[in-house]
Parts: C-alpha cells; sequence; structure tokens
C-alpha cells in the first residue's frame, strides 16, 4: 500500500470512529433508550435478519425492554414488554396512532387513502367510525353469517374428497381460498369466483403479491434518498398489483350499482350495501376511497387468518392431545353432525384456549404495524423523539418467561380460568395490537377463526402424512406481513375420526356407537386401539368398553421396546407358559386413581413392548383425556354367550323355541348375570376357562395383558369369585342331575346343550364321546377349579390396591378390597400410593407398614388440565419394579395356614376385623364358610383340624379360629 492509500484509508477509518461517536453522542444526548452501537450510514440494519421479530428479541436481552436502533436512517424504538406497550398503546395512544409509511403502500398514493396507513386524523377517524359502526358490527356478521357457513361446508366437502382419496391437505392454502371466499361473501355476498378456477387464483396471486412486496425489505424505507429510484422495483409491482385490484372492484362495484337500478333487485345488507350508502355528517366515502378501503380489508385479512388457522392445526397435530380435547369439547356442544354455528363460540372454552394460545405463540402480525410519534413523548426516563418509528414486538411478549410458564410449550390449558383476552386489554396478549389503532377486522377475524378450525376439528382426525411423526413438523417460520409457516402444513384428513374398513355392523340393529379402530400416537409409539361402550340398546343388548393397545413394531422406539421387552417378558412370563394371558385389575376407593392406573399400566405394559389390551367399563372421559386421543364407541354383544345358547338349542330342539324368547334385558334384571356375562365375554380374551381367544373381528386374538377397569371394585370381585361360586351351583346341580328323577331324563340334553355352546365358543366342546355323564361333571368342574385357581397365579392375575394416602378412608377402604380380594379368592400383588408428589417419606412409610408384606410404588397425581408427562410417570423406576416383579414372583403366600397340633386355622384378612365377620360350619365340620363383607368363602378343612369351632380372636391382619 503506498503513502497515498495508506492516508486514504487512515482518513476513511477515522471518519467512520466521528460518526459513529457523533451519532452515538447524538442519541445520548437526546435521551433515546439504550441500544447496540450503529454503523455508519447502515445503522443496526444488518441485526435484523431475516427474522426481525426474533432478532429483535435476542437483542431486547441485552438492552432492555425499551431500546432504540438505527435502521439505516430511520430512527426505530422497540418495545418488547406488556407494560412499556400499554405505555404506548393506552396512555400515549394518541402521540402514537400514526404509521410509519413503507415506501411499497406509497403506490398509487395508496397511503393517502388506505384506513391503515392515514395518519390518525379527521379522514383516518371517519373511516374507522363507519368501520366500528357499520361494518364489523354484530348485526352486520350475524347477516352474513348463513354465507360463511356455506363456505366452510364447501371447504368441507373439499377436506372430504381428499379424504376418500386418502389425500394430505395442505392446509394453509385451503385456509388461504376459503378466508378470501369468506370475507369476500361477508363484503359482497358473493365468491369472487369459483376457487378453483383460473380467476380465483390469479385474484390469489394479487393479494399474496401486494402481501409480499409489502413485507420485503425495502432499501428505500431505510435511505428516504433512494425513494425516487425505486431500487428493487417494488413500488412499480405494487402498482400493478394495485391497478388489478382496483379493476376487480371497479367491477364488483357497478355490478351492484347497476342492479340496484333494477327494482326488483334485493338489498344484500353487506359491507359493500353498507359502505355506498355510507353518509355522516358531512363524510362519504369516494370512489378511490371505497376501493381502497377493499384493497385494505382483503390485504389485511386474509394471510392474517389463514395463517392463524393453519399454526392452530399445526400445534394441534403436534400435540393430539389437545387435539382430542378440542374434539371432546365440540361433540359435548355439537353432538356428531350438528354443523358449527358462529353463535355456539362462546360454549367452547377449551377451543378459544387454543386460539389464545395460537396467537401468543404465531402472532401473525409479530411487530404490528409499524407506529410512529408525532410528538415528543417520555417513557420512563427515555425521550422517544417525534418521527421514531415504533415497532411493538408483540411475539417476545408472547414468549416472555417472566409472564408465561413453559413459554415455549403449547398448553391452552393455561387460558382456562384466566380471563385473558386479545381484544386489546390484555397487553400480555395483543396479537390485533391494542389501542385506537387496533384491527379493526377482529370481531370478523375471531369469527372465521373460529368457525374453519372447529368445523375441521369436528368432522375430521387428522393425522401427519406417512413417516412424519409430531415431533418431525417443521416449525420455521417466513416473516412477512403475516409471520407464515415456511413449510406448509400438510395433513390426511380421517372421516369421523374412524379408519376406514374398520367399523363394525351388527346385522338386523341399529347400533348406537360404532368401533373405531384408530392409531393413537404417543411419543413414536402408535397404539392401535379399540374401544367398545357399556350400553343397553334398544334391543335390550349389553355392550361395553374395550380398548385394544399395542405397540407398532414399525415405530422407530421398537429397539428401545424390545430392550425393555426382554426383560418385562420373562418377568411375565417366568413363572407361567409364555402363552399366558395375564389379567391386571385395581381395587381401592373412588377417587384413588384407579382410571387413571389402568391407564398408565397399560402405557407401561404396551411400550415395554406387550401387547396389551385395556378394558374400561367407565365412561368418564378421564381414559380419552389420559390416552390424548378420542375414543371411538362400539357395541359388543355381551349377550355372545345367551345368543350362542339359543344357536345350540335352535339345532338340538331342546326348549322348543321357549329360550329364543328370552332377550337380554331379560337377564339382565337377574342378580349377578350382567357381570356374569361380562366375565364370559372377558374369558374370551384372558382364556381362563382354558378357551382360546376367539373374538371376531379384532386385530388380534392373544394378548399379553389385559388391564381391566371394572365398573366398581364390588362388580370386579363378584367376577374373580365368580368361577368358585359356579362350581357350588355346579355341584348342586350335579346333585340333583345325578340324584332325581327329572334330572336323570334331563341331564344328558342339558350336557349336549353345554358341549355345544362350547363348540361354538371354539373350544372343541366337553367331547362328550364315549363318556360317563360322571366324568363330564367332572371335567366341568376342572375348568372352573382351573379358572378360579388363575386369580391365585401371579404370573395369570395382577390386583393392585390403590391408596390416596392422605386419605384415611381410602387407606381403610384399600385394607378392606385386600381382605375382600382374598375372600373372593384371589391374590393381592402389591399397592400404588396415588401422590402429588415425587417421593413422599411419610406416605411411603405409612404404606409400608399398613400394607405390609405386599410390595408398594407411587403412582403420581395426574390432572388432565396440564401436559402429562408419561414417560416420566411410566418409567419410573419403583413403579417398574412393582410391575414386573409381582408378575414374576411365583410364590403367593397362602390366606389359610392350618396347625395340626394347635388344631387351628389362620384366616389372613386384612381390612376386616372380628365383628364383622361370620362363620359357619357344613357337613360334619369338614367345612368351615366364612362370611365377609358380602363375599363368602368356604374352607375345607384336614381331617386333623376338623371338630366345632371353640373360639376365634383376631391379631394383626388375621384370624385365628380354634377348633375343638
Ligand atoms: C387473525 C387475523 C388478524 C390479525 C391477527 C390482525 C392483526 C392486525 C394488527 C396487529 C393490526 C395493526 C394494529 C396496530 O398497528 O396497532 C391490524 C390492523 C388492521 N387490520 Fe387486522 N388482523 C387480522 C384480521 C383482519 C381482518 C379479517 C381484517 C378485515 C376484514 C383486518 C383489517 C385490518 C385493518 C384495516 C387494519 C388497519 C387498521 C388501522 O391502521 O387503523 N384485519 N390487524
Amino acid at each position: 500500500m503506498d503513502y497515498t492509500n495508506l492516508l486514504l484509508f487512515l482518513s476513511f477509518v477515522c471518519l467512520c470512529i466521528c460518526i459513529v461517536s457523533s451519532t452515538a453522542t447524538r442519541l445520548r444526548r437526546a435521551n433515546l433508550p439504550p441500544g447496540p452501537l450503529p454503523l455508519p450510514i447502515f445503522g443496526n440494519l444488518f441485526k435484523l435478519g431475516s427474522k426481525p421479530h426474533r432478532s429483535l428479541a435476542e437483542l431486547a436481552k441485552v438492552h432492555g425492554p425499551l431500546m432504540t436502533l438505527k435502521l439505516g436512517s430511520v430512527t426505530t424504538v422497540v418495545v418488547s414488554s406488556p407494560t412499556l406497550a400499554k405505555d404506548i398503546l393506552q396512555t400515549h395512544d394518541q402521540s402514537f396512532a400514526s404509521r410509519n409509511i413503507p415506501e411499497a403502500v406509497r403506490a398509487l398514493k395508496h397511503h393517502e387513502l388506505s384506513m391503515a396507513w392515514l395518519p390518525a386524523l379527521t379522514q383516518w377517524r371517519n373511516i374507522r367510525k363507519m368501520c366500528n359502526t357499520q361494518l364489523f358490527v354484530m348485526q352486520r356478521l350475524e347477516f352474513s353469517q348463513a354465507l360463511r357457513r356455506q363456505k366452510v361446508e364447501e371447504l368441507l366437502a373439499y377436506v372430504d374428497e381428499n379424504c376418500e382419496h386418502r389425500r394430505a391437505v395442505d392446509i394453509g392454502q385451503v385456509a388461504f381460498s376459503t378466508v378470501l371466499n369468506l370475507i369476500s361473501n361477508t363484503v359482497f355476498s358473493a365468491d369472487l369466483t369459483r376457487l378453483d378456477s383460473n380467476y380465483a387464483q390469479e385474484f390469489k396471486a394479487l393479494v399474496r403479491g401486494v402481501m409480499e412486496e409489502a413485507a420485503k425489505p425495502n432499501l428505500a424505507d431505510y435511505f428516504p434518498i433512494l425513494r425516487s429510484f425505486d431500487p428493487q422495483g417494488i413500488r412499480r409491482r405494487m402498482e400493478n398489483y394495485f391497478r388489478k385490484l382496483d379493476d376487480l372492484f371497479d367491477g364488483m362495484i357497478k355490478k351492484r350499482l347497476d342492479s340496484r337500478q333494477l327494482e326488483a333487485s334485493p338489498s344484500c345488507h353487506d359491507f359493500l350495501d353498507t359502505i355506498l350508502d355510507y353518509k355522516q355528517d358531512d363524510f362519504q366515502l369516494s370512489d378511490p376511497d371505497i376501493k381502497a378501503l377493499l384493497k385494505d380489508i382483503f390485504v389485511a385479512g386474509t394471510d392474517t387468518t389463514s395463517s392463524t388457522l393453519e399454526w392452530a392445526m399445526t400445534e394441534l397435530l403436534r400435540n393430539p392431545n389437545k387435539m382430542v380435547k378440542a374434539q371432546l369439547e365440540l361433540e359435548e356442544v355439537f353432538g356428531k353432525d350438528k354443523p358449527i354455528d358462529e353463535s355456539d363460540i362462546i360454549g367452547l372454552p377449551y377451543l378459544q384456549a387454543i386460539v389464545k394460545e395460537t396467537f401468543r405463540l404465531h402472532p401473525p402480525v409479530p411487530l404490528l404495524l409499524p407506529h410512529k410519534a408525532v410528538t415528543n413523548v417520555n417513557i420512563g426516563d427515555f425521550t422517544v423523539p417525534q418521527h421514531t418509528q415504533v415497532l411493538i414486538n408483540v411475539w417476545t411478549i408472547g414468549r416472555d418467561s417472566s409472564i408465561w410458564e413453559n413459554p415455549s410449550s403449547f398448553v391452552p390449558e393455561r387460558f382456562l380460568n384466566s380471563g385473558v383476552d386479545f381484544k386489546g386489554r390484555d397487553f400480555t396478549l395483543i396479537p390485533f395490537g391494542a389501542g385506537r389503532r387496533i384491527c379493526p377486522g377482529l370481531p370478523l377475524a375471531f369469527r372465521m377463526v373460529y368457525l374453519m378450525l372447529a368445523s375441521l376439528l369436528h368432522a375430521f382426525d387428522w393425522k401427519l402424512e406417512e413417516g412424519i411423526s409430531p415431533e418431525d413438523i417443521d416449525m420455521e417460520e417466513n416473516f412477512g406481513l403475516a409471520l407464515q409457516k415456511a413449510k406448509p402444513l400438510k395433513a390426511i384428513p380421517i372421516k369421523n375420526k374412524v379408519a376406514a374398513g374398520n367399523n363394525l355392523h351388527i346385522p338386523g340393529h341399529t347400533p348406537r356407537f360404532v368401533l373405531s379402530i384408530f392409531y393413537y400416537q404417543y411419543n413414536d409409539l402408535s397404539f392401535p386401539l379399540i374401544i367398545v361402550f357399556v350400553e343397553y340398546n334398544e334391543h335390550g343388548l349389553i355392550v361395553s368398553w374395550s380398548a385394544f393397545i399395542q405397540p407398532n413394531p414399525n415405530s422407530k422406539s421398537s429397539l428401545r421396546s424390545r430392550k425393555k421387552r426382554l426383560g418385562l417378558i420373562m418377568a411375565v412370563g417366568s413363572t407361567g407358559s409364555s402363552n399366558t394371558t395375564r389379567l391386571v385389575t385395581f381395587l381401592g376407593k373412588g377417587g384413588s386413581g384407579k382410571t387413571t392406573s389402568a391407564v398408565l399400566v397399560a402405557q407401561f405394559y404396551a411400550n415395554a413392548g406387550l401387547k396389551t389390551c385395556l378394558v374400561t367399563h367407565s365412561q368418564d372421559p378421564t381414559v380419552e383425556y389420559l390416552m390424548g386421543c378420542k375414543i371411538g364407541t362400539s357395541p359388543t354383544m355381551l349377550l355372545g354367550p345367551l345368543n350362542q345358547l339359543k344357536q345350540a338349542d335352535a339345532r338340538l330342539k331342546l326348549t322348543q323355541g321357549v329360550l329364543e324368547g328370552v332377550v337380554g334385558e331379560e337377564l339382565g334384571v337377574l342378580p349377578g348375570m350382567d357381570s356374569i356375562f361380562a366375565a364370559l365375554e372377558l374369558n374370551q380374551f384372558v382364556g381362563f376357562l382354558g378357551m382360546t381367544a376367539t373374538k371376531r373381528n379384532q386385530p388380534q386374538s392373544k394378548f399379553d395383558i389385559i388391564i381391566y377397569d371394572g365398573v366398581s371394585n364390588e362388580e370386579t370381585l363378584r367376577m374373580i369369585g365368580m368361577t368358585e361360586k359356579a362350581r357350588w351351583y355346579l355341584k348342586y346341580l350335579r346333585n340333583i342331575a345325578e340324584k332325581t328323577d327329572v334330572g336323570r331324563l334331563t341331564a344328558p340334553s342339558l350336557l349336549r346343550l353345554v358341549d355345544e355352546v362350547l363348540r361354538l365358543n371354539g373350544t372343541g366342546g366337553l367331547r362328550l364321546n364315549g363318556k360317563m355323564s360322571g366324568e363330564i361333571w367332572d371335567d366341568i368342574d376342572r375348568i372352573l377349579e382351573r379358572a378360579s385357581g388363575s386369580f391365585l397365579e401371579p404370573s395369570k392375575f395382577g390386583c393392585y390396591l390403590m391408596i390416596d394416602p392422605n386419605s384415611p378412608t381410602s387407606v381403610k377402604s384399600a385394607l378392606r378390597y385386600w381382605g375382600c380380594a382374598i375372600q373372593s379368592g384371589a391374590q393381592v400383588s402389591g399397592a400404588f400410593g396415588l401422590t402429588t408428589k415425587q417421593s413422599c417419606a411419610e406416605s411411603a412409610e405409612m404404606i409400608h407398614k399398613s400394607f405390609s408384606p405386599l410390595p408398594s410404588a407411587f403412582m403420581p397425581y395426574l390432572s388432565t388440565n396440564s401436559p402429562i408427562d408419561f414417560d416420566a410417570v411410566v418409567f419410573r423406576e419403583d413403579l417398574q419394579h412393582l410391575l414386573s416383579t409381582a408378575a414374576s414372583s411365583g410364590k403367593v403366600q397362602s390366606s389359610v395356614e392350618f396347625n395340626h397340633t394347635k388344631k387351628s386355622v389362620t384366616l389372613f384378612i386384612p381390612g376386616f376385623d372380628k365383628s364383622e365377620i361370620k362363620l359357619y360350619q357344613y357337613r360334619g365340620g369338614s367345612e368351615l364358610l366364612v362370611e365377609a363383607g358380602d363375599q363368602r368363602r368356604v374352607i375345607r378343612l384336614p381331617s386333623s383340624i376338623q371338630g366345632k369351632v371353640g373360639g376365634a380372636k383376631f391379631t394383626d391382619k388375621s384370624l385365628l379360629i380354634t377348633m375343638r
């Protein structure tokens, strides 16, 4: 470098330093809020990046919520807190109500007529007044409601068509087209034209074009000296778009004026009629004014509204349990088929919360439109000088961790009882702005967003395209006039929330519920689920719920699953054969978390790779909330065994039509019949009676685990004791058959009937051929004995007590059910304490003491109003340990002990005291009948102990009976 060049270089550096320091000094002197040091000429322009809302959020972390930037030659103040936003938009509303005008909207002098860009003076006030009092008012919007509903029906028809072809729908695109037509019908009572036509495409291209050009960073905005050069050609292109839009609107206005000439032509009472007729004092809109207003409405209304819908759907597809919650709410309000009505929105608090949460995370206009200070204004210790551009970073406010818990998570529940709204009163949530420049289209936007979102969720279930999991959804944004999703959201609609081809139809009946098999996605596992509902329908059929859960073998986590599966299968199968299906159930006081535990334990086993079936009779929506999915319903006939009996009877012509006349409802009246049928139905899955699972129409017949969430504790206990009781009935029946004349006459036919029924059940029947009737009775007894014995085998049956340690009655109930389970002939595998805290030493100690020798663990309390971290719950070590060790522990402590030398019997019967137990003796003292609660148990005494009961006393949890 020669001397002259060096001199030039040094002078340039000096000049820069001088400019920087003089600018910094000027800023300081002007008492402006702090900000990053500006570069010469460009200021902080390079700090903006492609996503200014995010860059400004980062800068605000360093320079504070009131920050100054130099964007080229434009001094800009950025506000990033609700308090300061309130100062600007409410306290000093008037001083900041004007706009900083981007160069793009100066095309065809649009800014001189446009409501969005006019200074807050008389003309702007007059147009706003008309909007606020005539256009966006309830009456006018109600008037055009039917037209909007029709447009939404067209949207649903379009989605339906895609659904039939199992095609993914581009949500943003259909939302944009629909919003365009919704607005067009509100303004003109007509579509601009058919949506799929070229003309519509052209119109869309015009609106999009305007928005894109207006959003492009324009050098002329930062360096006004370049205005007349239009260096990027933005103004030229805007002029082109504006001209075309003006032509289109000219045509619409002329058509309306022409039709008004015809006397017969009815008035539309739409926006256009109102605008044309509006005259207030001396104010009337001129033709160019009207076209500018129409441009504002279409440009400001379309992308903002449609991108809100796209983000809401994106978040719901990422959070399927939230989608289910919204769908449940919609089903509750609208039933299955009723179309959505705009006026019903008020009754949808969860949907409202979803929209608020979407606005919080994805405000369509993240920096609002640029405001401008019309005078010097003092904000706190600083001064915002006249002509300063003011940007309110709504996006940062929505993600401020000092305001919002877990700010980046989508949690609509946060709004459920909060009262925070987006109508400009709560400055923590101002997606529409606030104060006098607040979005005038809010009432229409609000209706359109709810109407579309509610309709799409109510009519369809949605899933992501093959191979895309919720975590894979690209959440990248495109900063434009509206903050759009960079990568369009594509989702596959599913009709009626039921996967096609899986509906179960019962011939001859109109079922109230439809079987649904659908895929529920939890983390990276997907579970097919079937649910059936308990209900008597008009034909007297009893129907019941059941849900199947099994991990998708193709899911990505299969490796993890398989690893876990190994441990579990070993645990589950170590004492029984690998073919064993294990039945798991829960006992405990209402509210102690039985249903919650059933769902969690089902998740646990399914995650571990076991084929899991959850059977729940509960009709409250807890299961749906916890599973995070809409559970379809379906009738299944619990009266299957009766029908099989009827079929067999028809073949054998035994009762000659008498049995045929018996309908389900009559049998339901007989005490215990429902539980017998329920148990027989369950047996088809579990195979306790030595039968293989035979249910048809189901994706698979054999499960590793059945989780049974019964109707009530008593019902579950009765079901457990059913087979043992049946043995007693059998014994008497056998006596009648063998010892009475009638019995000897009818028994062979009855046995044939039973054999037929068992054959129909797929068990191969009793194999009557060549057997003596005594052998047959023994066979039946053996089947029943095996079934009742299953409840004592941990590999086949697991019963867990549910305890709320904070409730003494819950503890007492659990102890009592423990005793009842033993009375019914079952072993109890463990105890779960329900707790709101992860570990509570005191509760653990209490449970350990009260329920010893049972192993115990804690099941965290789950609120359905907050997001559930299943991993934290399901994979807790103590819970895993209890669920797997209980299955593998081969030995069951016997509940009856005989002491031959002391001639005594010890009955382990927790939860009872002596006064609640009655003892009866039968058959010369060889059998002891113990009655406790509503359960009876017969104990056969060994000959060395047989005799009369001499006395009984209760010690700890056992009753010691001494015989004489
Ligand atoms: C979800 C949908 C929408 C959102 C989030 C939204 C948001 C906004 C925001 C933030 C502003 C600027 C407020 C400010 O600078 O303080 C605005 C202004 C405006 N919006 Fe909306 N808007 C939506 C829909 C609509 C609709 C449907 C229309 C008309 C049909 C509309 C018409 C306007 C107009 C004309 C202005 C300029 C008002 C003025 O400067 O006085 N907007 N909107």
